[in-house]
């Protein structure tokens, strides 16, 4: 029976049409209470029908409407601007009520860093209103060392009579206006910020995730930032919050005005030693659902609420812009060895043993394996810190992690962000997390005080307050409490957007009915069954055929049915949106005049409501964005308590500014189809700059049956990405690696070049965490005076050294790709696999062949390389000999670094670091600090590009004749082998010298 609240909650629904949801699962196979659950209805989901206010020909423009502020008492000091800001008219109210003072203070906080703050006046304390974002939150820096006398860039505003206030943020030296409000209209109202900008034609812009889409983000677009649960449509709001972007402008070298600016990716007969690039970065530090409009000459920032907190970074390149964002919302977090190892997931491993079995098969299949998942199906009835208490209970599961653990793999579980709550009238639905956060207050409230309840997997569910101290406690036992039950090796945070099935406190009322199904078909139940596979894929099953015959008829009907109500954003003269008006003074949070281009529409649905109240006053609609960082945050603390003195691995869905200290991300519910393995590269490269390094995406894909060619070719791929995952959905078939026998080998090759390499990536994760250094990185940013690579993003580096060029289509024998710099000298590149240096091709564009199973790698002269070998956890891998490689650039000179700890110490007591440099036939290594654990025998050492045999085979190391080498013609490398007793076996233990 349906409860009379929540029939009337049905009913006041109304109907919208939202993207694709969350993909979900059926409830425990293993339960009595499925057979008697009640299903919501999928209209529980619906919200009301808006026109997004970029697709709406009537919405009322503010730069008409609006009067813009007047600039007085404009005090300038060295280290800044302070001046009173004034409505310069009347009132506009356009989407929400204008605030009549506002403050400006602009302070030059580094050399690098320019803040400018625009904010109520009345509003005086960080932390007393949601206008301001708490720095309890979100870090705000200030100015270092008291005050900055010179700058990189320069602060300067006028007063028009026609548009008020604006202000210009210039670059010195070159003069270049990196940022321009002048002659646009400043609208500060309590629902609505906007600040048009200005841009040249065809600007760059990189950032502003998340989203799916290429690297550089074109200028014609919005970019819509409210933290949705929804499974990666493309150039939609997607579960992160990244108010951010790098710009980067081309210029002719001797330019010095600057104004043959180049601003397209040029085609590729354009020499690209003519041009040089200055890149500068813009940070938002606003919480608020906001959007920005890319078009062709302006940039709009407007935002639900929140003020202006503006840092401009002047950068001049890449690494320096993400630098210096780093030293404002925090450096990475440093990683585990071990969670750069493979990593296998599925939703659907039943039972333990099934889960066991999957490692059994890795081993038995000798493809390295360091990490298992389990999804929901651990969960009793998915409820968080709560096992199946048959299927995946306490005793077996501890056992076989302790199986795991003696081998040297990991376990890592989802943690789901809702909150079971229990049937009151069914005492053994009893369940104490809830009673725990429940007695103290931890969970979000309604307006009326009452506890707010969605719908997540488990039914009717809570959702964790982080505004109050007591919700981290509460968690931080929860987590420290079934830690001690079952000895997890770090968490999986998902549905933090957050996530919610039902719009509003459809619970409330209705507790009753706990547990109920979600309001929609989960993979694999009747009517949800995957028929879709991989672009190419041929059926060959005449049943399968079959069935995919009459679904895509049922999804033709289904589409014929949605495109009646689908109005893609455009008016459809029979619909009729919802359309609110500012009331003076006071917020609609639930329905703001402003309606984002949501991917949900509502900002309701599928999400917990904006209405929803935090135990400290503020609502939902002023922190949405943060959930996911905060859960994040609270996690990291709870594995810290859990774990003592052990890195936490964390990897979350929702992230915001500054998630990277804590976690890594996924890239959430992508599909098995090859362009969304493309889209893994710039999604992953924007979370470069957004200081998330520790990536990667579902690998062979999540949504849909995988293949063996797109696997074949993910499964090489992501082997080059710092987070390497392989991830399923439930009801699809299996795609481990192990599978289909090419992509076992093809998985091998990879790992093999993966495994060398643990030792660089987790230098370069060293770098990031202590410096803001980028590990995944475009080809812009390595190559910045070549504008042909500004949207170049189909292939990537790997720290600087290590370019991927990987086949990112079906049926493809070969890749096109570019080496940058060969042609135009100013770079060597050698091939992974044979070491041979690549010739210099005619032309900048080059077919690279590569057949199933091999993906192209290349080593960027000018670099010493430190690797191991590969094993079967990065443990054995960790206690194999090393080999060095020194790969010369067009200089004949090489360096590089090594850093080591134990791998895990969140502070080690002993640490490393080596350097390297080698030219004219001597090699210099430098070692500092005392770790000690991987002082190894150096087995062989390879010197790349010798173009013709040395006159001697002598090898000496510290003057002490140690071996001979080798010369090989074909591939002009010269091999040393042998070394293993040298150095008393232990490579790393004093500074030594080989010639
Ligand atoms: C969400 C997650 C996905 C997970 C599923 C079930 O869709 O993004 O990775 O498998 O929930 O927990």
């Amino acid at each position: 029976m349906v409860s009379p609240a929540l029939v009337s909650s049905l009913l006041l629904a109304s109907c919208l049409v939202r993207a694709q949801s969350s993909t979900a699962a059926p409830r425990a196979s293993s339960t009595a209470a499925a057979a008697s659950q009640f299903t919501l209805p999928a209209s529980v989901d619906e919200g009301a029908t808006l026109l997004p206010n970029v697709y709406d020909p009537t919405a009322p423009d503010a730069q008409v409407h609006c009067p813009g502020y007047t600039a007085s008492n404009v005090k300038t000091s060295t280290s800044g601007v302070t001046a009173h800001l004034t409505l310069a008219g009347t009132a506009c109210n356009v989407y929400g009520t204008d605030v009549q003072d506002l403050d400006l203070l602009v302070e030059y906080q580094t050399n690098a860093r320019l803040h400018v703050s625009i904010r109520p006046s009345h509003v005086t304390s960080q932390n007393e209103s949601w206008y301001l974002l708490s720095t309890d939150y979100v870090p705000a820096p200030n100015q270092e060392n008291g005050q900055t006398t010179t700058s990189d860039l320069t602060f300067s505003w006028e007063n028009t009579s026609e548009s008020g206030f604006g202000f210009n943020v210039t670059r010195n030296g070159t003069g270049e206006v990196l940022f321009s409000t002048t002659g646009t209209k400043l609208v500060f109202e309590n629902q609505f910020i906007e600040l048009v900008t200005h841009q040249e034609e065809k600007y760059n812009l990189y950032g502003l995730g998340e989203v799916i889409h290429g690297l550089r983000l074109g200028n014609n677009l919005t970019r819509t930032i409210y933290a949705a649960d929804v499974g990666d449509p493309i150039d939609y709001n997607l579960y992160g919050s990244h108010p951010f972007y790098l710009q980067t402008k081309y210029f002719e070298v001797g330019d010095h005005n600057r104004t043959t600016l180049v601003t397209e990716p040029l085609d590729t007969s354009n020499a690209t030693s003519n041009y040089t690039s200055l890149s500068h970065g813009v940070y938002l530090r606003n919480a608020h659902g906001m959007e920005v409009l890319l078009r062709a000459t302006n940039v709009t920032w407007r935002t639900l609420g929140g003020s202006l907190d503006l840092y401009f970074f002047s950068g001049p390149t890449q690494p320096d812009v993400t630098q210096q964002y780093l030293n404002v919302i925090g450096e990475p977090a440093l990683q585990n060895y071990w969670g750069f190892g493979f990593h296998q997931c599925r939703w659907g491993y039943q039972n333990w043993s099934v889960t066991e079995d999957v490692v059994n098969n890795y081993e038995r299949f000798a493809i390295p394996l360091e990490v298992i998942w389990n999804d929901i199906d651990y969960m009793n009835h998915y409820r968080d810190f709560d096992n199946d208490p048959i299927r995946f209970n306490y005793s077996t599961g501890s056992a076989f992690l302790k199986r795991l653990h003696d081998r040297g793999q990991h376990y890592i579980p989802i943690i789901d962000s809702a909150i079971y709550v229990p049937n009151p009238a069914n005492a053994s639905d009893a369940y104490q997390t809830f009673n725990d956060g429940n007695d103290t207050n931890s969970f979000l409230l309604n307006p009326d005080g009452s506890l707010y309840i969605g719908d997540v997997w488990p039914g009717l569910t809570s959702f964790p307050d982080w505004s109050t101290a007591a919700a981290h406690t509460w968690w931080k036992n929860q987590l420290v409490a079934w830690h001690q039950k079952l000895p997890v090796d770090g968490a999986w945070i998902d549905m933090s957007e957050v996530s919610s099935f039902c719009v509003g406190s459809c619970g409330s009322g209705n507790i009753s009915l706990n547990p109920v199904h979600p309001p929609f078909k989960l993979p694999g139940e009747p009517g949800n069954v995957i028929y879709d596979y991989p672009e190419g894929f041929n059926l060959t099953n005449a049943t399968e055929a079959a069935s995919a015959a009459s679904a895509s008829q049922s999804q033709a009907e289904a589409t014929v049915t949605a495109s009646s109500t689908t109005a893609s954003g455009l008016t459809s003269s029979s619909t009729s949106y919802l359309r609110t008006t500012p009331t003076p003074g006071q917020r609609n949070v639930n329905h703001p005049p402003y309606v984002l281009n949501n991917v949900q529409g509502d900002l309701a649905v599928h999400a917990v409501s904006p209405n929803a109240t935090h135990h400290n006053g503020i609502q939902e609609y002023d922190v949405h964005n943060l959930f996911g960082h905060q859960i994040l945050q609270a996690t990291y603390a709870a594995l810290v308590a859990a774990i003592p003195g052990k890195r936490p691995f964390l990897i979350g869905r929702s992230t915001f500014v500054g998630s990277g200290t804590v976690a890594g991300h996924w890239g959430g519910d992508n599909m098995s189809k090859f362009y969304y393995m493309y889209f893994s590269i710039p999604q992953a490269l924007s979370f470069s700059l957004f200081g998330i390094p520790m990536f990667g995406v579902d690998t062979c894909g999540f949504n849909g049956n995988s293949d063996e060619e797109l696997c074949n070719r993910w499964m090489q791929l992501s082997a080059f990405f710092p987070f390497y995952r392989n991830h399923n959905t439930l009801s699809a078939n299996s795609q481990e690696a192990y599978v289909w026998s090419s992509v076992i080998d093809a998985t091998k090759t990879a790992m093999n070049v993966r495994f060398q390499l643990l030792p660089y990536l987790y230098t370069l994760f060293y770098n990031a965490h202590t410096k803001g250094d980028t590990v995944m990185r475009a080809l812009a940013w390595e190559f910045p005076n070549d504008p042909t690579l500004a949207d170049a993003d189909r292939q990537f580096f790997l720290g600087p050294s290590i370019l991927v060029t990987p086949v990112l289509t079906q049926g493809a024998t070969a890749v096109n790709g570019v080496f940058p710099g060969l042609v135009e000298g100013t770079a060597v590149y050698y091939d992974w696999y044979n070491k041979t240096p690549v010739s210099v091709p005619s032309t900048k564009n080059t077919t690279i062949a590569a057949p199933l199973g091999h993906i192209p790698v290349y080593i960027r002269g000018g670099v010493v390389l430190a690797t191991q070998q590969m094993a079967l956890t990065t443990r054995a891998a960790r206690n194999t000999s090393w080999s060095l490689i020194v790969a010369p650039g067009v200089d004949g000179r090489a360096s590089g670094s090594l850093y080591l700890d134990d791998g895990e110490s969140l502070a080690p007591n002993a640490t490393k670091l080596v350097t390297f440099s080698a030219a004219m036939g001597s090699l210099n290594v430098t070692v500092s600090g005392n770790y000690t654990g991987q002082d190894l025998p150096l087995a062989n050492l390879t010197i790349l590009g010798v173009p013709q045999p040395p006159p001697s085979n002598i090898v000496r190391i510290n003057g002490q004749t140690v071996a001979n080498s080798t010369y090989n013609t074909a591939s002009k490398t010269l091999f040393i082998s042998g070394l293993e007793h040298v150095l008393g076996g232990k490579v790393w233990s004093a500074n030594w010298t080989l010639s």
